[in-house]
């Protein structure tokens, strides 16, 4: 006998849970009118003894008794738990992370946008059979993570949030893809403070800072008399991150042999010491990153193709400032407050020029380029307002069409001059606060010291 498929689709049922009223109203003149079956209640005992069974609940955070993050993970424990929507005021990173981190889908931000209300449930609805399937691959329980110093509201970042808050459930690998100073190192060191081992190492290894033979000693670590100079035991980071992070930055940097020992380490999840015959495991998670088109590397041979597929799996792509101008005014305001403090100033305010000015530029530097500028300004400025006059900046519908700079000096200068000049410059712009100096030039402190010393660069006293 044949069966009949289901000839008319089942309604689906929505929760609201808000304490207020003008929203609940809303919500359900909006759902019902949606076709959906519409349940309202400011009581979060109601929506949680009502909530099994129910499709979807849209959830508030800032209920006045009771955090909603507690109900979401009450709600998420249900027998045949709903899916849950956090529709919230609370619009910042700490929030969003711990909410995906709880098992919610998805995280909406009032003012409620219609439109993408309507494509937020859909899509909710149409992936609840998947997520049912697939819920035993998600840890439950919650995780407190302390997750700072990110900064950023555009959609582009809220979904990045979403995704570290997800990433901290596992301990997969992960690539962090973007332009130079869009946050990679920033977003790495967050993926580790969300996760359960953040008491754990965070050590970070910057591919382009080695030699070859220094760079594999590096990582795996060494025993005595493994090579000439060899004269004790080293561990390497592999072995110092432990049961941490091990952050492989600029991994495109690599070269190509390294690659493929490290590929192999990251398929057999062992290692060893150069000069060694002993297994060490991996225990460490992986988070690579690169300013590179792997892809086009791959072509030229630079980079590994299996190595590739090995890191591609789990993919943070960093979206250059240019394509998030609205986060540019809230990174300008947080900067200054941080350049003034540590450089003694009292930048308290942006000029309306100025600011419009920073909006449009085209940051091919990204964020580190608008530290750049923001402490170049703070530098030089006289008064409490930063004004236009401190930013050497071409907005971006300025400049001629083909984006060609006029070359102040067109001598070709030797790269080692080049490098004394410009660590020279920054060290001037920030006063030789080497903190700031390193920072701004993305060196640690020991190379720092290590080339004023070879530049024989001095502070000029004034
Ligand atoms: N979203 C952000 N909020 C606050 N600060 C940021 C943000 N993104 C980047 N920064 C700051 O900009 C600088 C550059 O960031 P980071 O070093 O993480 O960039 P990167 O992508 O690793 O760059 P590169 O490829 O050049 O190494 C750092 O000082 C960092 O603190
Ligand atoms: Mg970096």
């Amino acid at each position: 006998m044949a069966r009949v498929m289901l000839s008319h689709p089942r309604v689906s049922h929505i929760l609201v849970l808000d304490d207020d009223r003008a929203i609940r109203r809303t919500l359900e003149k909006f759902l019902s009118g949606e076709g959906y079956r519409v349940t309202t209640t400011a009581d979060e005992r109601e929506a949680v003894a009502a909530a099994s069974g129910v499709d979807v609940v849209l959830l508030d955070l800032g209920l006045p008794t009771v955090d909603g993050l507690d109900v979401l993970e009450q709600l998420r424990k249900l027998d045949d738990a709903p899916t849950v929507i956090v529709v919230t005021a609370r619009d910042d990173m700490d929030s969003t992370v711990k909410a995906i981190q709880r098992g919610a889908w998805d995280y909406v931000v009032k003012p409620l946008d219609v439109g993408r209300m309507r494509l937020t449930l859909r899509r909710a609805i149409e992936a609840r059979d998947a997520t049912r399937a697939l819920r035993m691959l998600v840890e439950d329980g919650a995780r407190d993570i302390e997750a700072g110093g990110i900064i950023g509201q555009s959609p582009a970042m809220r979904e990045l949030y979403k995704s570290i808050g997800a990433i901290s459930l596992n301990r997969a690998s992960v690539l962090i893809l973007g332009e130079s100073g869009t946050g990679k190192e920033l977003v790495a060191r967050a993926i580790h403070r969300a996760s359960a081992e953040r008491e754990r190492p965070f050590v970070a290894v910057n591919c382009t800072a080695f030699a070859r033979e220094l760079l594999e000693s590096e990582l795996f670590g060494h025993v005595r008399g493994a090579f000439t100079g060899a004269n004790a035991d080293r561990a390497g980071r592999f072995e110092l991150a432990g049961n941490g992070t091990l952050f492989l930055d600029e991994i495109a940097e690599m070269p190509v042999d390294l690659q493929a020992k490290l590929l192999r380490v990251l398929q057999e999840r062992t290692f060893e010491r150069v000069g060694d015959a002993r297994p060490l495991r991996v225990n460490a998670r992986i988070v690579a990153a690169t300013h590179r088109d792997l892809p086009a590397m791959i072509a030229r041979g630079a980079f590994r193709q299996d190595l590739y597929y090995r890191l591609n799996v789990v993919v943070l792509r960093l979206a250059p400032l240019r394509e998030r101008r609205e986060d540019i005014g809230l990174l300008t305001r947080a900067l200054l407050a941080r350049i003034s403090r540590e450089m003694h100033k009292d930048v308290r305010a942006v000029s309306e020029e100025a600011l419009s000015l920073l909006e449009r530029y085209d940051w091919p530097g990204n964020v580190r380029e608008l530290e750049n500028v923001l402490t170049r300004a703070v530098v030089l400025s006289r008064g409490p307002v930063l004004t236009a006059d401190l930013l050497p900046l071409d907005a971006a519908d300025e400049r001629a069409p083909n984006g060609e700079e006029p070359r102040a000096d067109d001598a070709v200068l030797t790269l080692r001059e080049l490098e004394r000049r410009h660590i020279a410059h920054v060290l001037e712009l920030t006063q030789w606060n080497k903190r700031r100096a390193c920072s701004l030039l993305d060196i640690s402190r020991p190379t720092l010291d290590r080339k004023i010393e070879d530049f024989c660069l001095a502070r000029q006293e004034r």
